[in-house]
């Protein structure tokens, strides 16, 4: 599955553009602050129903403006579907083949985007929090069923916190803690079946780069262990009670990357973390293609100056070999290199227009 056409309206600093794409790589040239990072904010939109950059839906709406409009074209496997998504300021809604959808995971079954960008090794470096969330967010890329779980648990975890904050029953205490053991044992068990399968094909990357590097990760978690997690959420009672925060469960999960025997995001070399996050992607790719039986589209938002060339080289020319659609952004040509003898177009953005040039 492809994007053939892309129809943006009041989305971000887009006025209205309309843009025919290449079914391989589509490249956006731009100076700082033109609209290539919106650009591909609206195709994850557009395919995932929600942006990865904000929660917050009227950021998304030119300033000034009422509502935004994002319209995809798709194409593949003898069908075409078009998804259309209107954004006003506390909604959105979405149509596929001006059919309203209720819920957006049917967005899913078209198509599915992994998109790299500096953030990407941003958040796994920060602390535990961030990290976790990150590799949650891959996960929920790739499977369905732990999105859902996920949710289930986030919820779960709101209603004992507002217990927590306002009449600390230990009844109703008792009842959610009920459901948040098997919530938490299902999601974190999940979490670190996923994390192995990521692991594994990560250090296979890694080792093209690097034949001796070896790859292991730890989860530290209390909700891999039912017992232990029964009486962790009973010893912290009295605890959660003055915090008026759930502080046991996955949520607290601990995960490491273990590069050569020491934690990656702790000690690692720049150069270390730079690669393990590009294998990580990768590993998220593969995935996604084993799962869908087909690749997903490959969003790339600048990451040039954060490789060096053989990492830069090693990364495009892995996605070049790939037969599917990517949408790179940068400030110069030279990142088509990789590229030679396939199909490209060349856009231009400025000012939240956007041109095709060749
Ligand atoms: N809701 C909005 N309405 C209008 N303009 C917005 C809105 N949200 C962001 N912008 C502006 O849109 C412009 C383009 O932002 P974007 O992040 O797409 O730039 P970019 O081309 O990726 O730049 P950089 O090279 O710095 O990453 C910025 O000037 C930003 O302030
Ligand atoms: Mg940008």
């Amino acid at each position: 599955m492809k994007i053939d056409a892309i129809y943006l309206k009041k989305f971000r600093n887009y006025e209205e553009t309309k843009i025919q794409l290449s079914p391989r790589i589509n490249l956006f040239l731009g100076n700082n602050g033109q609209g290539k990072t919106s650009l591909l904010e609206a195709v994850w939109t557009c395919i995932n129903g929600q942006s990865y950059r904000t929660s917050v839906t009227k950021n998304l709406i030119k300033f000034g403006s009422d509502d935004a409009r994002i319209e995809i074209r798709t194409s593949g496997d003898n069908s075409i579907n078009e998804i259309k998504l209107v954004i006003e300021e506390n909604k959105k809604k979405i149509f596929v083949n001006d059919k309203k959808i209720k819920n957006r995971t049917e967005l899913k079954r078209i198509l599915s985007a992994v998109i790299l960008d500096r953030e990407f090794k941003e958040n796994l470096e920060k602390s535990h929090r961030p990290r976790r969330i990150i590799l949650d967010s891959i996960i929920s890329n790739i499977s369905l069923g732990f999105k859902k779980k996920l949710k289930l648990y986030n919820d779960e975890i709101r209603r004992k916190n507002e217990i927590l904050s306002s009449t600390k029953d230990d009844e109703i205490l008792d009842f959610i803690d009920k459901r948040l053991i098997d919530l938490s044992y299902s999601l974190s068990e999940e979490r670190h079946l996923w994390i192995d399968r990521m692991s594994k094909i990560a250090e296979k990357v890694l080792k093209k780069l690097d034949s001796k590097i070896s790859l292991k990760f730890r989860i530290d978690s209390d909700s891999l262990d039912i017992n232990n997690l029964t009486k962790k959420l009973k010893t912290n009672r009295t605890k959660e009670k003055i915090t008026r925060k759930c502080m046991t469960g996955s949520h607290k999960d601990k995960i490491s990357f273990i590069l050569n025997k020491s934690d990656a995001f702790e000690f690692g070399s720049e150069g270390e973390k730079k690669s393990l996050s590009m294998a990580l992607k990768i590993s998220e790719i593969l995935l996604i293609k084993k799962i869908n039986k087909d690749y997903p589209i490959i969003l790339v938002d600048e990451i040039g100056s954060e490789f060096d060339k053989e990492r830069f080289n090693f990364f495009y020319r892995f996605i070049a070999t790939l037969e599917t659609q990517c949408f790179i952004t940068a400030n110069n040509k030279s990142i088509l290199e990789p590229y030679k003898n396939k199909q490209s177009s060349v856009f231009s953005i400025i000012n939240g227009d956007c041109k095709k040039i060749s």
